[in-house]
């Protein structure tokens, strides 16, 4: 080693002894007589300092030094003096003053100044990704990643789970998202799909009598990306057999406890509340709901139907619903606000935003629309008093659910209601199946392997395929982990039995043939003593971007992609030669270069 120390570990007990550091130039300043430079390391920033009367040489080159060149410096450990101490540094009552100067590479001048580097473009940041992971915060998300991916084995290693790796190249999964391809050159015009998770061969796996499996996986989907999505993440993936729905959530209980106790020193409550995923929708208009702050959806329909507003009427006469939320203390917003608002409401899919102003009585262009006693009854329910606002949408349930979760999100902000901290949710009773309008069948909400319910299986195997409302009435086996308005993980106690799988397919409208062709190994396995068997997968990404505090999983991966999946470091995906595409056997219609 050619340094003795991290520039952030040096302590007041190195004070008098002589030390070499290595580092990046970080700041540099120019004090005429003495020349001050921060330098940094992963392990933190210590201030050197040059001075002619320590080192004439030293001082004299230390001139030509700029931003992120690698020295070596060695020198003199001393207290600083005071009146220059900096508390905000865990060095900042030391510095070095340098007797020898390496210089042991130069940096070019730098696309963006690193000290405001979270303002340069994002753009920027991913092309020069390597002086983006320079960046302390950096390398804090770095580090707490690993810490968390370490925590996550020792705790699964302690319960007998084995970390098994499952193929990259292989068939497509049934998550829902686009499959990424790759073309098999030994096999012309046959194509692996990248996993979108290992969920066949994780169930392969039970059937293979292990019991316990887990990995830290990474999974491919290729779908429209957004901040908390990225087209190749990274999955905690795990499995058991002989378990219940119950197990899995105290297990997941009490790795979440070690994480956040391990990794942030946060004592987190468990068992973490339950929520059924239809008290959910109704209370906060999605399955993945912020618990940090109440502001919980109401419904108007009873008390809409006793007034004479149009819009109301049409949307529940149309098989709509009409629900409200408590614009806490908005009442004095002015109407450019409310116009503001109504446009925001407008872009999440809204035909518009009533609204009605509590203010000694009632304040609003619909209020004449309903009697004195049912605005009343509409500020009780909604517990808004004297300053607050009523905020209304009707449409199709769909909608309202819509444009009210994220009415409620924005208010949260808005208003200042998200307490901090972190608040998990377990949101259980999915229904089994969902409706899919455009291709006119039944999707699995979950996916095609997850077992309903217990008291559900019967009515699965035998009822009438052709009764959807029973069908949209069974309820699955699976739970989803929710840490302040995210989805952070899913899972499901699987079908265990070939006949029961089978007759997935069947409600699915997936013909014996296909889903042959696409899971028979898996069909095939279950037939030969699978046991019963559940399991979840976590999304690391977004667990770790929730730890560290980020608002993107972008800041939490080494090397992201953007929105239009692209690296803008290496420059993927890029065309390819026209020989590796003869080799493939693949034609595109784009012009090649
Ligand atoms: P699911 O599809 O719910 O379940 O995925 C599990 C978790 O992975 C995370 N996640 C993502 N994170 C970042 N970018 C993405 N594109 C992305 N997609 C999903 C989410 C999600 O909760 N095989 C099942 C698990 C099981 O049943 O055991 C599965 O993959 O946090
Ligand atoms: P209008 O009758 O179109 O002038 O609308 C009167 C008020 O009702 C306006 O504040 C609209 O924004 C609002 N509004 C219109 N459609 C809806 C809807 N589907 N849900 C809630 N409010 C609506």
């Amino acid at each position: 080693m050619i340094r003795d120390k991290g520039c952030g570990e040096i302590k007041d007990t190195d004070i008098g002894s002589a030390k070499t550091l290595t580092g990046w130039v970080f700041r540099r300043r120019d004090h005429g007589g003495l020349i001050f430079i921060d330098l940094r390391d992963r392990s933190g920033l210590c201030q050197a300092v040059f001075s002619p009367d320590v080192s004439a040489d030293a001082h004299e080159n230390a001139h030509s030094l700029r931003a992120e060149y690698v020295i070596a410096v060695s020198g003199e450990i001393r207290k600083r003096p005071e009146g220059t101490e900096n508390p905000g540094l865990p060095t900042g009552m030391m510095e070095m003053y340098v007797q020898k100067l390496e210089v042991l590479n130069e940096a070019s001048a730098l696309p963006y100044n690193m000290e405001e580097a979270a303002d340069a473009g994002e753009a920027l940041r991913l092309k020069y990704r390597y002086l983006d992971l320079r960046r302390p915060e950096m390398q804090r998300n770095m580090i707490l990643r690993h810490r968390i991916a370490k925590l996550v084995r020792d705790f699964l290693d302690e319960k007998e789970f084995l970390e098994i790796e499952t193929p990259m190249l292989t068939k497509s999964t049934p998550e829902g998202a686009r499959d990424y391809l790759v073309p098999s050159r030994l096999n012309p015009g046959h194509f692996y799909a990248l996993p979108q998770s290992p969920q066949l061969f994780k169930q392969i796996l039970m059937v293979a009598g292990m019991e316990k499996y887990f990995q830290i996986v990474k999974c491919f989907r290729d779908e429209d990306l957004r901040a908390d999505r990225q087209p190749e993440f990274t999955q905690v993936d795990l499995e058991m057999s002989f378990v219940g729905r119950d197990e899995i959530i105290s297990l997941m209980e009490g790795m979440m406890q070690r994480l956040f106790r391990e990794a942030l020193n946060i004592d987190i409550e468990t068992p973490f509340e339950r929520l059924g995923f239809h008290e959910a929708m109704e209370r906060f208009g999605n399955d993945k709901p912020d618990m940090r702050f109440g502001l919980e959806l109401k419904d108007m329909a009873d008390l809409a139907e006793k007034g004479t507003f149009k819009v109301f009427l049409d949307a529940l006469n149309s098989g709509g619903m009409v629900k409200a939320l408590n614009g806490n203390g908005m009442a004095g917003v002015s109407r450019k606000e409310i116009d503001t608002l109504t446009l925001e409401a407008q872009s999440f899919g809204a035909k518009g935003l009533a609204w009605i102003k509590v203010k000694n009585g009632f304040e609003s262009p619909i209020a004449k629309f309903f009697p004195e006693d049912v605005l009343k009854a509409m500020a009780e329910r909604l517990e808004a008093k004297d300053g607050d606002m009523m905020l209304f949408v009707a449409d199709k349930p769909k909608v309202v659910y819509d444009v009210l979760s994220r009415m409620r999100l924005e208010l949260g902000r808005k208003l200042n209601l998200i307490q901090p901290g972190y608040k998990f949710v377990w949101i259980t009773d999915f229904p089994l199946l969902e409706w899919d309008e455009e291709e006119g069948r039944f999707q699995a909400m979950h996916h095609p392997f997850t077992s309903p319910r217990d008291d559900d299986m019967e009515k699965m195997l035998t009822g009438d395929v052709s009764d959807k409302t029973m069908l949209s009435s069974l309820k699955a086996n699976a739970y989803d982990i929710v840490l302040n308005g995210y989805e952070i993980g899913g899972g499901s106690i699987r079908i265990h039995k070939q006949t029961a799988q089978k007759r997935m397919f069947e409600l699915l409208n997936i013909p014996l043939e296909e889903a042959g062709m696409k899971f028979g190994f898996l069909l095939d396995a279950l037939q030969f003593g699978a046991p019963p068997h559940g399991g979840i997968a976590l999304g690391l990404d977004r667990l770790v971007m929730l730890m560290a505090g980020a608002t993107s999983i972008r800041d939490v991966i080494a090397f992201p992609k953007t929105q239009k999946a692209f690296c803008l470091m290496s420059g993927a995906p890029s065309e390819v030669d026209t020989k590796q595409l003869r080799e493939l056997h693949i034609k595109t219609d784009v012009p090649v270069k």
